[in-house]
């Protein structure tokens, strides 16, 4: 794609009509979705697996329409969010109307504010029943998941559903749901963390195949977290296949599956954050980070290195990509721009090397339910005040951000345009 030059001949690092925007997912923000799988690992075992319950979130059900209008405000022209399983199909085959109702204001109101809808079928969360029926592993999964997808297409609508998700991070939900326990189902079992993976892999191939079946205008994707998965010690040889064995399962088998072809749909979705560095020694086998390296309130390495080897092996797929999410959980907003900054200078290089990508949304506009870690990781651009009321408050790194968004460029962010 190369530089792009405007009008007045100054130079873009990012194209017109780039997508830019921030993600959410509902659980994490919509608030009381009791009936999934999440809410009941929420509160079982005394809460032993969660630092505190999702309660009310951030109330977004409520309050959508002024979050949806001060996102518009903040220059966005893209808005990620999911729409939750558990309350469009309550019970098997049951798809309840005014849930339905609900997603296709809040989308009709995501467009009003001029934003293009990303969303996401299926975000961590999965309605009880489901879940009860075995999850991913059950033998009907993928298809259960396919019908729903279909149902949620024909009753939204292309118009409101431009670009479709179809599963967001299938290897993460495995990863912490089967493999480290630290999801629902709370699992430990390798055999089930590759079955699942892999009924994951054919969710969203089944997903994009139910789409087209309804409409030939969505555009649909998956949505994978590429992790820098690397040896802690590079000179141990387990920790080397370590590494090997979970570039596999984390990236390379997903990205096998898309490029075998077939209707793997029309884009694929980077989602990226951190390094992890694999230690065999340790259990389970994950170092900390390197001495004296930048971290963050998840006590993950600020490693944007990494962005750029998550483009290009997503490239190899050949289809357009879009970041679906990068960002910082901190409390310290300069932090923020400069984790923007690193990570956006990586895009613009990889667009001017000739990688198409054609969006990024950051994680994520609001603070939220961080899951097992609930609110104090705070990944916002819009700050929630939770001991007043959850008042919305725009950070600076929100005004920086919009800078990029209106002059395409990167030293925007540090430097106002004047
Ligand atoms: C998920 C988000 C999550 C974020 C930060 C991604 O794995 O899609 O739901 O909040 O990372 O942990």
């Amino acid at each position: 794609m190369g530089a792009c030059v405007t009008l007045a001949g100054v130079t873009r690092d990012f194209p017109e009509g780039f997508l830019w925007g921030a993600s959410t997912a509902a659980h994490q923000v919509e608030g009381n979705n009791d009936n999934s799988d999440w809410w009941d690992w929420e509160l079982v075992d005394g809460g032993a697996h969660v630092h505190e319950p999702s309660g009310v979130a951030i109330d977004q059900w409520h309050r959508y329409r002024d979050d949806m209008a001060l996102l518009g405000g903040l220059g966005h022209n893209a808005h990620r969010l999911s729409v939750e399983w558990s309350r469009l199909e309550p019970e098997p085959g049951r798809f309840d109307d005014e849930a339905f109702d609900h997603y296709a204001d809040v989308l009709d109101t995501v467009l009003a504010n001029g934003m293009t809808p990303f969303v996401t079928t299926y975000h961590f969360t999965l309605p009880r029943w489901f879940a009860a029926r075995g999850g991913w592993l059950a033998d009907d999964a993928v298809e259960r998941y396919a019908t729903f997808v279909a149902e949620v297409a024909r009753r939204l609508g292309a118009e409101r559903l431009p670009f479709v998700c179809t599963v967001n991070e299938p290897q993460i939900i495995p990863l912490e749901g089967y493999l480290l326990g630290v999801f629902p189902p709370g699992h430990e079992d390798f055999d089930e963390f590759q079955a699942a993976n892999r009924a994951l892999a054919s969710a969203h191939r089944a997903a994009v195949a139910a789409l087209r079946s309804v409409s030939s205008d969505i555009r649909t994707g998956t949505c994978l977290q590429l992790i820098a998965l690397e040896p802690a010690r590079p000179d141990d040889e387990g920790d080397r296949e370590l590494a090997a064995m979970m570039r596999r399962e984390m990236s390379e088998m997903h990205l096998d599956d898309l490029r075998a072809g077939g209707d793997v749909g029309d884009w694929v979705g980077v989602q990226y954050y951190s390094r992890t560095r694999l230690d065999s020694s340790r259990q389970p086998p994950i170092a900390p980070p390197p001495e004296g390296v930048e971290t963050t309130l998840m006590g993950w390495e600020v490693f944007p290195e990494g962005l750029r080897r998550a483009l290009d092996d997503a490239a190899t797929v050949g289809l357009p990509l879009y970041i679906t999410e990068n960002g910082i959980a901190t409390a310290d907003d300069t932090q923020r721009v400069r984790y923007l900054d690193s990570h956006l200078r990586i895009v613009a290089d990889a667009i001017r090397d000739g990688i198409d990508v054609r969006g990024y949304m950051y994680w994520s506009a609001f603070d939220n339910f961080e899951w097992a870690r609930g609110y104090p990781p705070t990944f916002g651009m819009v700050a929630i005040d939770r001991d007043d009321d959850l008042t919305r408050r725009v950070l600076p790194s929100a005004a920086a951000y919009r800078r990029v968004i209106e002059t395409g460029r990167v030293d925007a962010l540090t430097a106002p345009a004047g």
